[in-house]
């Protein structure tokens, strides 16, 4: 069977890698991938990134499965293309896929279905609109939250610790779009939320658009710096499971979030088939509400999700593209999944492309380097992106998956390279 990977990322490598393992699996493509998939055997780049391009691709090499990874192609409606053209993809829908795509979108069905998240208001760029925005922080005060519709790669968003930042936030939004946000026809908008404390974590499922299956617990670090510090990024490291989801949070998530979403999607006509991300807010009471949802897997999530898994994937995905994912259950490795994000110099502002990566372990089943933006120059690997490689070990505890990373990540050298030394720490400190 020939299957076909969308996207370039750490979890794209990820998603091959895994899929590769398919006892009936003979190529995986992925497009356009990575220095990293490049380099393995197993998988195969394709250099193409439209839609339509893509489906003639599947259709002309009878490609078995196609798994979306990046929620950019998800938005722009390559699942409603594919499956318009016969052809077997896993993903959500584009309408399916607003979930993530549009904040204000997700706020509202999560009012309208009792799912538990921040109180919002959300506000467009009129001038009238904009003074609402800036009285309404004046009314709540701070710590409040301020996020743009749009996607923004995990940027457009700002915690706001005091009213002025809060202000602040508003202007660059609506007005200077100083974050560079993709905002969602027919301009500007933002949310403006309630600041929820608490513990973050990931919980990814995924559906068929009528069964449901709970992948492993995990929780990424947003931070660029050590100790949480610095601005967001798509995510510097990440570990699984996540202490912090006790059995009773699990099944209170699954219960009061995971479950009546589904219904609600499937009551609003949209059902939902892809994997699903939701971002909790877990309290002191071990309450969870819902900080976003996100219409994928998560990276870094995704990379050390997939190192315990030991299930066939393409055979799970398989079936739930076919709607037949009832009766079936996945196997986990009872051990800890840690990785360390390396990242190029000047990321998240600025990153800096061009830099000669040398000195990578080759990987066996407890160590793993996903490749994020990596390119192959004149037969050499050279950084291409933000986020460059992905560090990912598998064994007993955090802190010695944690150890075992770390290890691996400073035998890894190119100029500039950043990376955080205490991804799990909340997990260590439990
Ligand atoms: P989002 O893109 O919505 O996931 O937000 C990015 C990050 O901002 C989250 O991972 C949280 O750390 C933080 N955040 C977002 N919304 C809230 C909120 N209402 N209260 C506290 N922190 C939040
Ligand atoms: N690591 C966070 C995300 O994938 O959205």
């Amino acid at each position: 069977m020939k299957v076909l990977v969308i996207g370039s990322g750490g979890r794209e490598h990820a998603l091959a890698w895994k899929l590769a393992q398919g006892a009936r699996v003979q190529t995986v493509y992925v497009a356009p991938g990575n220095g990293g998939t490049a380099q393995d055997p197993a998988l195969r780049n394709l250099p193409l990134a439209d839609p339509h391009a893509l489906a003639d691709f599947a259709a002309a090499e009878k490609v078995a499965l196609t798994v979306v990874g990046p929620e950019a192609p998800l938005a722009a409606g390559v699942v409603d293309l594919f499956r318009a053209r016969g052809l077997r993809i896993f993903g959500p829908t584009q309408a399916a896929a607003r979930l993530e795509s549009s904040k204000a979108y997700a706020k509202e069905f999560m009012q309208r279905h009792g799912i538990p998240t921040a109180l919002y208001a959300s506000f467009g760029a009129t001038a009238a609109e904009v003074a609402a925005a800036h009285a309404h922080v004046s009314r709540h005060g701070a710590p409040i939250v301020v996020k743009a519709d749009g996607l923004a790669a995990g940027k457009g968003v700002v915690v706001a610790m005091d009213e002025a930042a809060a202000h602040a936030a508003i202007d660059d939004m609506l007005g200077a779009n100083a974050l560079g946000v993709r905002h969602n026809a027919p301009g500007a908008r933002i949310v403006i939320e309630e600041y929820m404390p608490g513990e973050e974590a990931s919980f990814i499922v995924l559906s068929d658009g009528k069964a449901v299956l709970t992948l492993a617990t995990s929780q990424d670090h947003k931070r660029i710096g050590d100790g949480d510090t610095g601005p967001n990024t798509g995510g510097m490291g990440a570990y699984s499971p996540a202490p912090v989801v006790t059995p009773n949070v699990h099944a209170k998530v699954m219960h009061e979030i995971i479950l009546p979403t589904l219904a609600g999607l499937a009551k609003d006509g949209v059902p939902y088939t892809g994997f699903l991300y939701a971002g909790l807010m877990i309290d002191a009471q071990g309450q969870p509400r819902t900080v976003e949802f996100n219409c994928r897997l998560g990276d870094p999530e995704a990379e050390v999700i997939l190192m315990r898994l030991k299930s066939d994937l393409f055979e799970v995905l398989l079936q739930a593209a076919e709607g037949q994912l009832a009766g079936i259950e996945l196997q986990w490795d009872r051990r800890t999944a840690l990785a360390v994000v390396m990242a190029a110099h000047g990321y998240p502002a600025a990153p800096r492309a061009g830099d000669v990566i040398t000195g990578l372990p080759a990987g066996n089943a407890e160590l793993q380097v996903f490749h994020a933006g990596t390119a192959l120059d004149q037969g050499r690997l050279v950084s291409s992106g933000g986020r460059v490689l992905c560090v990912t070990a598998l064994t007993d505890s955090v802190r010695l998956a944690q150890q075992r990373a770390l290890e691996a990540v400073r035998q890894i050298r190119f100029d500039g390279a950043q990376w955080r030394s205490d991804i799990g720490h909340r997990a260590i400190k439990h």
